[in-house]
């Protein structure tokens, strides 16, 4: 008898990079591209909590936001259909974090240099963690701790400095394979 044919369905397709690499706008060109559900990460995690990202750091601190992240992500990650999901800069800091993401979805990395990004973040209020100081310099900062996890978990990087919203959608859909429902 013939075996069953297995059938697979198309995994998540997950944006990472640091902020101001453009993940939530590359991801809703992407999802619309896909005719998939757009997440974007923050915006779950501020409706959950009925606050924004900046009052959440300021009243409860950043590891109460890393709780309510890692929640919001475990929420998404169960979607039973493929979503495309633009995730917060500081998403690989946590190990559960990681480990959902290499399992159930295909990670891009949106690559950009720390002068290309802070050239790029415009609204600060939702980026507590560059209010303090030069952006540039915090940029650098949080790319040398953050770029070996983007690396491990990435599947592909595309590299955005110089190219935009459709150029990068384009090439995160021509590198993402299955994560774009194209079965290699
Ligand atoms: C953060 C990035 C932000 C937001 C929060 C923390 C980070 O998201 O999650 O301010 O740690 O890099 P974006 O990367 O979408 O700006």
């Amino acid at each position: 008898m013939e075996p069953e044919p297995t059938v697979t369905r198309p995994r998540h397709l997950a944006l990472v990079g640091l902020m101001g690499a453009g993940k939530t706008a590359v991801g809703a060109s992407v999802a619309a591209d896909l005719g998939r559900r757009h997440v974007d990460l923050d915006r779950a995690v501020t409706q959950m909590a009925g606050r924004s990202v900046g009052v959440i750091f300021h009243e409860s601190g950043e590891q109460a936001f890393r709780d309510l992240e890692e929640q919001a992500l475990g929420l998404q990650m169960d979607a039973v259909d493929p979503v495309v999901l633009s995730t917060g800069g500081g998403v690989l800091g946590r190990e559960t974090n990681r480990d959902a993401l290499a399992r159930g979805a295909t990670v891009v990395w949106l690559r950009a240099a720390p002068e290309t990004l802070a050239a790029r973040v415009g609204d600060l209020s939702s980026r507590p963690l560059l209010a303090d100081g030069d952006p540039v310099d915090l940029l650098v900062a949080l790319a040398e701790r953050r770029h070996p996890l983007y690396h491990t978990v990435s599947d592909q990087v595309v590299d955005t400095d110089r190219l935009g919203v459709d150029a990068v959608a384009a090439l995160v859909e021509q590198v993402a394979g299955d994560g774009a429902g194209v079965t290699p």
